[in-house]
């Protein structure tokens, strides 16, 4: 019988919810019950697409506000043939970011709709779960300061939490909400419920794309 395919997991969340220690925890505990598991990251900053969305980031160069949303879309792109190679070999995926933050960051900006934003992404492998890391803007500022990339202000970031609002009005996605208010083990414990609900769901289906 053919390996069972793994699931593919996305933390999502506003700046300071605590998306990257979940996403190495959740790999970290699956990996140590015996389920392969690997974490990913977009933008994924190593390959050359990624080192000009970096240098945007990082407010080294300057790039037209579509330019750069279909830059962060190549970006998912260009990983599809590796992330579809280890959902088939059984490897479950733990996506720190996906297409919902391509949306929601760019359709923040002034002159953009949601729409528009989404259509790049229309068709990337679907994640069979994606959890939304919930925490109020006051919850998030007593977590300290923004760092200085671009985007870490406390004013964009309440615009980026509204349209992720938006994306999770959509039932065609499996979105989870999770209280990222609690501490890291009580977080920890929500989200790897739902990912072994998900693990277990996914084995026996196809991979699904997005928003199609
Ligand atoms: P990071 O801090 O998780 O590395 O994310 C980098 C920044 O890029 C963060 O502010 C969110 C933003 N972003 C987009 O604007 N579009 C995207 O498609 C992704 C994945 C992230």
């Amino acid at each position: 019988m053919a390996c069972k395919r793994g699931a593919l997991i996305v933390l999502e969340g506003v700046d300071k919810a605590g998306k990257t220690t979940q996403c190495k925890k959740l790999v970290q505990a699956l990996q140590q019950s015996g389920r392969p598991a690997e974490m990913m990251r977009f933008p994924d900053r190593t390959t050359t697409i990624g080192q000009l969305i970096s240098a945007y980031l990082e407010k080294k160069s300057e790039l037209e506000d579509h330019t750069v949303h279909l830059l962060f879309s190549a970006n998912r792109w260009e990983m599809v043939p590796s992330m579809k190679k280890k959902l088939d070999q059984g490897i479950t995926l733990v996506v720190d970011r996906y297409a919902f933050s391509g949306a929601a960051f760019t359709s923040a900006k002034p002159g953009f709709c949601l729409d528009w934003c989404m259509k790049p992404d229309v068709g990337l492998p679907k994640p069979d779960l994606v959890m939304f890391l919930q925490l109020s803007p006051s919850e998030a500022a007593l977590r300290g300061q923004f760092g200085e990339e671009r985007y870490e202000t406390s004013v964009f970031q309440r615009a980026v939490q509204q349209k992720f609002e938006q994306l999770m009005k959509d039932p065609s996605v499996n979105w989870q909400v999770i209280d990222a208010s609690q501490n890291i083990e009580g977080v920890h414990n929500s989200i790897m419920d739902h990912s072994l609900n998900a693990i277990n769901t996914a084995q026996d289906q196809l991979l699904g794309e997005l928003w199609k």
